[in-house]
């Protein structure tokens, strides 16, 4: 809903019929506000095919098997959002073997596919309230200048929303431990949807 305004989004799912929903709702609630919107919805294999840049909007657990009935990402631009974490008494990071979700998904890809990690800290609370103005800041990871500085623009693109570079991919294992951090700090201050600003 966000990107929508001043992007073409595909949205993807495992069932095409889900993704033209969401993409039909999202067409509804973003022209409702009187603003420009481009959105569709395709499976997800039809929606890697169609886009330039992909964020891999999935939980950690499923990402290792998505990625591997999937193909064509060669060349593409990735961005991985994913933190692996787990509720327990609190939230805990829980990194694969890789040492990030960032560095296993770089390994899973084709050697090609440009990877970045971003959003990772961004709840989707807050995404959703669009008559709210963001006031945020997106750390973003990748180890190819160009790349970045196309991640950086997108992230830059949504109004209220600042983007950092937070150096090479091996960072990523810093920011996708600050949301179950920002969750913890959530739960036990009885705030909602905390995040981010560096100053
Ligand atoms: N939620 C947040 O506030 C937040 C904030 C920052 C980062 N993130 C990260 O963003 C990612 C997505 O988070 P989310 O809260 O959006 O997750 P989610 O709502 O639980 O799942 C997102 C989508 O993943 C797909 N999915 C579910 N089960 C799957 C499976 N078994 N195999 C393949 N795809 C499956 C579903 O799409 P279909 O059913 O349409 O295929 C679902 O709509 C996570 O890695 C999370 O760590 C989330």
């Amino acid at each position: 809903m966000r990107l929508s305004p001043s992007h073409n989004v595909v949205i993807g799912s495992r069932e095409a019929d889900k993704a033209v929903e969401a993409s039909d709702a999202c067409y509804a609630t973003i022209t409702k506000l009187g603003l420009p919107c481009s959105v569709s919805g395709f499976s997800n294999q039809e929606a890697i095919d169609r886009s330039d840049i992909i964020i891999l909007a999935i939980p950690f657990r499923h990402v290792e098997p998505t990625l591997a009935s999937l193909h064509g990402f060669e060349n593409k631009i990735v961005i991985s959002p994913v933190n692996p974490m787990e509720k327990r008494d609190f939230f805990v990071f829980t990194p694969p073997p890789e040492g990030s979700a960032a560095l296993l998904i770089r390994r899973l890809l084709p050697p090609e596919t440009r990877l970045c990690s971003a959003f990772n800290t961004v709840a989707a609370n807050k995404w959703k309230a669009l008559t709210e103005t963001l006031d945020l800041a997106v750390p973003v990871c990748g180890d190819d200048p160009r790349t970045k500085a196309i991640v950086l623009d997108l992230v830059r693109s949504i109004p209220g929303v600042k983007a950092y570079d937070a150096g090479p991919l091996a960072v990523s294992s810093m920011v996708e431990c600050l949301t179950p951090l920002l969750l913890n700090i959530a739960r036990f201050n009885k705030m909602k949807d905390v995040g981010v600003q560096f100053k």
